[in-house]
């Protein structure tokens, strides 16, 4: 089945282009540049049609790894697979990834199509005979003089559809908007019909509303045609909101992988429940913890945890959507939720949430509710009863 069959989309005639998709398997990868230690044993086992994200700070070695999977770089030690085959020995054009660079990589002397055609171009240079390859030439460098086999033609021209782009094939890509330059340049790395394809932050160049769209439409593209994706970010949200599975990646390593449930629910530390959305993490010692039931003393106060923990001191970490602030003369009195005393420091109204920051004893709590109209915003100052669940009280 090819890449366009498998799309749903009519019309689309592929004949002879099998797709044979691709898992990524990464083991024991290590790169280092000069002495210097990049990449330190990172694992990764990415199954086909899936998509994948790395996501951490930056210089924590994403595009490395990126660039090992490709065949830019060459690992310092570590395997390579893609489907049963392992790549280290195998250059990038055989490699059969696609890619999607941050800056686009356009030309922007050449006008959508062909920048689209150029790819399929080079490969046709590749295999064809000698004196076929003069027409080739022209076509790719003065196209009036020379036409495109017409079932070049209509392959660039389904993928154009496919990206919504087929309006702007005869535009030049230095006369796109930001958001259509990417799309071409998906389409460009799509046209290839790669087993796997790597993006490269390549929303981080469009503004906010874009990147949300953008967002939506790579991953419809991604559902669509199954292709195994891996794509690199810093940016937390985007990982969340758009891969199946992300690993977490800090100083050459990677920390955590797990979905993005996992990961905002489980964080294996106090780092990763910091950069996968916003926490309250507080040190604490232990005072007694088993099964179910954990009490963890902070700035003289005790929290109750379902969590059961064998270290003395620990971090405990409450998401600040998991805390409720009790109206006046409503205390609860369930024993399994924890009330503290505080004082709202700073209100932010967010348009559909409102965060406080509320000082309890001698910490600062972010916590953050819904806002619908009519509902009141407390003002700095405010005296508020703050819940939480033993539940929702994580040690780690
Ligand atoms: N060609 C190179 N020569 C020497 N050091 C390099 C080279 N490429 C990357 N590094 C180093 O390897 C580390 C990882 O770099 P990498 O580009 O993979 O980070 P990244 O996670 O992609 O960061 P960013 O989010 O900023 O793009 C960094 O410390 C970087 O300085
Ligand atoms: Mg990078």
């Amino acid at each position: 089945m090819t890449v366009f069959e498998m799309s749903g989309k009519k019309n689309f005639s592929n004949k002879g282009r099998e797709l044979i998709m691709g898992s990524v398997k990464v083991e024991q990868l290590t790169k280092e540049f000069s002495g210097v230690k990049a990449l330190h044993d990172i694992n990764l086992d990415i199954q086909e049609g899936e998509f994948f994200a790395l996501l951490g700070p930056s210089g924590c070695g994403k595009t490395t790894t990126m660039r090992c999977i490709a065949g830019f770089e060459q690992p310092t030690s570590g395997e390579i697979k893609i489907g049963d085959q392992v790549v280290n020995q195998i250059p990038p054009n055989k490699r059969s990834c696609g890619m999607v660079f941050q800056s686009y990589a356009l030309f922007p002397h050449m006008d959508v199509f062909d920048n689209v055609a150029y790819s399929l171009n080079i490969k046709q240079l590749k295999a064809s005979h000698p004196l076929k390859r003069l027409s080739i030439y022209i076509r790719m460098f003065n196209k009036k003089l020379s036409k495109y086999p017409k079932e070049m033609e209509d392959r660039v021209r389904q993928i154009l559809e496919y990206v919504e782009l087929d309006k702007y094939a005869n535009r030049l890509t230095s006369e796109l908007s930001g958001g259509q330059q990417q799309r071409v340049a998906l389409a460009r790395a799509l046209v290839m019909e790669p087993k796997v394809l790597l993006m490269d932050e390549p929303l981080s160049n469009l503004d906010q509303k874009l990147r949300h769209t953008m967002r939506t439409t790579i991953r419809r593209i991604q559902q669509d045609l199954k292709i195994t994706t891996i794509f690199v970010t810093h940016d937390q949200e985007e990982a969340m909101s758009m891969a199946d599975r992300v690993a977490v990646m800090k100083d050459g390593q990677v920390i955590q992988i797990g979905t993005p449930t996992e990961l905002y629910s489980q964080p294996a530390s106090p780092f990763i429940a910091d950069f996968v959305g916003t926490s309250n993490i507080l040190p604490g010692k232990v005072i007694t913890s088993k099964a179910n039931e954990s009490v963890v003393q902070i700035n003289g106060k005790q929290i109750k945890s379902t969590y059961q923990t064998d270290k003395e001191e620990v971090n405990v970490i409450i998401r600040p959507e998991n805390i409720t602030i009790l109206s006046e003369g409503t205390p609860s009195s369930e024993s399994d939720v924890n009330i503290f005393e505080g004082k709202i420091n700073q209100s932010t109204y967010l348009g559909s949430a409102v965060r406080y920051e509320v000082l309890v004893n001698e910490s600062t709590l972010i916590v953050d509710t819904t806002y619908f109209s009519g509902r009141e915003i407390l003002k700095e100052g405010t005296k508020v009863q703050l819940a939480v669940s033993s539940e929702r009280v994580l040690l780690i």
